[in-house]
């Protein structure tokens, strides 16, 4: 869809894109200024696998002032991206045929991973009613001999749905007693709107010893184009993410980790700034959807996204998610994400990393089309 929307802007067509899974944010200046005096100063080789000590020491100081847990230097891997992140954590924890449960709708990336790591992707389904969040029974059942891997997305992509910290503890419990590793993806643990993140491995000792903690700058710092992303871990676990990582990409750019170091250690009042924007964003969103008759958006209460539920519009010429993406893109020129995609059929993703001008004209075509179409 997004590539759709670039080529009919390309032909000069107004296209809104609500498609993107970016902030819309240029990336703060004290970020920039801080990578350009690595730049200057010669930070331009090759450095440790595991990155810059720069980096790691702002990582360690990062978890225990925000995700309330400790981590020693040798628990930490600077990758290039969250997603290369996890990419590592599957290649070293999965042999072929393990299974790995995920929890849909979830980000499509997760699934392609499993199976490139030779491992069975097997998904519990979860919906609006439970806030798009699992019942442990669920998982106890989906539980067997062969499984090794719960992946975790609190916040989420795509449903802005969050786990309480109860649901997390429930599940930590679980993954104890049968002896699972959880991967943990908090990239979006600093977009929450009605509630405080809480990070697996702050829970206790044994909980971190069963969770590798994926985290970023790309979304929390608007720098997705860094391509900077961490893994804290077991000393044993980090270890085998280094030499599989050293064999593979080596280090992360060194002189995008300084100014990854600076987003840790001195970005708080810019992020606050975006995070406000994301909230007037997010009540702009959710009232314009709300006087669209026919659609349900659960409020998100993290990251940046609406999972609409479409599904009384399916019908007809019309009867998919994907139908009705193609169709807004092609009569109302917005771009839109199908939640097939996602595993999360009947609805579409939206996202908000957009300008509430954007927002207004964008919705009201979609309330336009959906009227059209009724
Ligand atoms: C849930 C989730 N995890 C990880 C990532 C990847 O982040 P990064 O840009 O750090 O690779 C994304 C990006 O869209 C995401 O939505």
């Amino acid at each position: 869809m997004t590539a759709r929307a670039r080529d009919m802007k390309a032909a000069g067509i107004n296209v809104l894109s609500f498609a993107a899974g970016e902030p819309d944010f240029n990336t703060p200046e004290e970020i920039r200024e801080a990578a350009k005096v690595a730049l200057d100063e010669g930070q331009t080789k090759y450095c440790s696998s595991r990155g810059l000590p720069l980096l790691i020491e702002a990582i360690q100081r990062k978890v225990s002032r925000e995700n309330g847990f400790q981590c020693n230097a040798n628990q930490v891997v600077v990758s290039c991206g969250a997603k290369h992140s996890i990419y590592n954590a599957l290649q070293v924890l999965i042999n072929p045929g393990d299974e790995v449960i995920l929890f849909a709708p979830f980000w499509m990336t997760y699934a392609d991973q499993v199976l490139l790591a030779g491992g069975k992707p097997v998904i519990i389904h979860t919906t609006a009613e439970t806030g798009f969040t699992p019942d442990p029974d669920q998982i106890k059942r989906a539980i067997t001999a062969k499984t090794k891997v719960l992946i975790v997305n609190t916040p989420s992509n795509p449903t802005g749905g969050a786990w309480s910290r109860q649901l997390i503890k429930e599940v930590a419990s679980i993954a104890l007693k049968h002896n699972l590793m959880i991967i943990s993806d908090e990239i979006y643990e600093r977009l929450t709107y009605d509630h405080d993140h809480c990070s697996f491995a702050s829970l206790s000792k044994d909980v971190a010893a069963h969770t590798i903690t994926i985290l970023g700058v790309s979304k929390t710092y608007s720098m997705t184009g860094w391509r900077i992303g961490f893994s804290v871990s077991t000393p044993e676990i980090a270890t085998a993410i280094a030499n599989f990582q050293d064999q593979v990409t080596s280090n992360a750019t060194t002189f995008a980790q300084a100014g990854a170091a600076a987003a840790l250690d001195s970005a708080t009042e810019t992020v606050a700034g975006m995070k406000q924007k994301f909230c007037d964003r997010r009540e702009l969103g959710l009232k314009l959807l709300g006087d669209i008759s026919g659609l349900k958006t659960a409020p998100p209460k993290g990251a940046f996204y609406f999972f609409t539920d479409v599904s009384l519009y399916l019908t007809g010429r019309i009867s998919t998610d994907v139908d009705l993406a193609d169709h807004l893109l092609d009569t109302a020129h917005i771009a839109t994400i199908p939640g097939s995609v996602f595993y999360g059929p009947g609805h579409l993703r939206l996202s908000y990393a957009n300008s509430p001008e954007a927002i207004t004209e964008g919705f009201t075509r979609l309330k336009n089309a959906l009227n059209d179409l009724s």
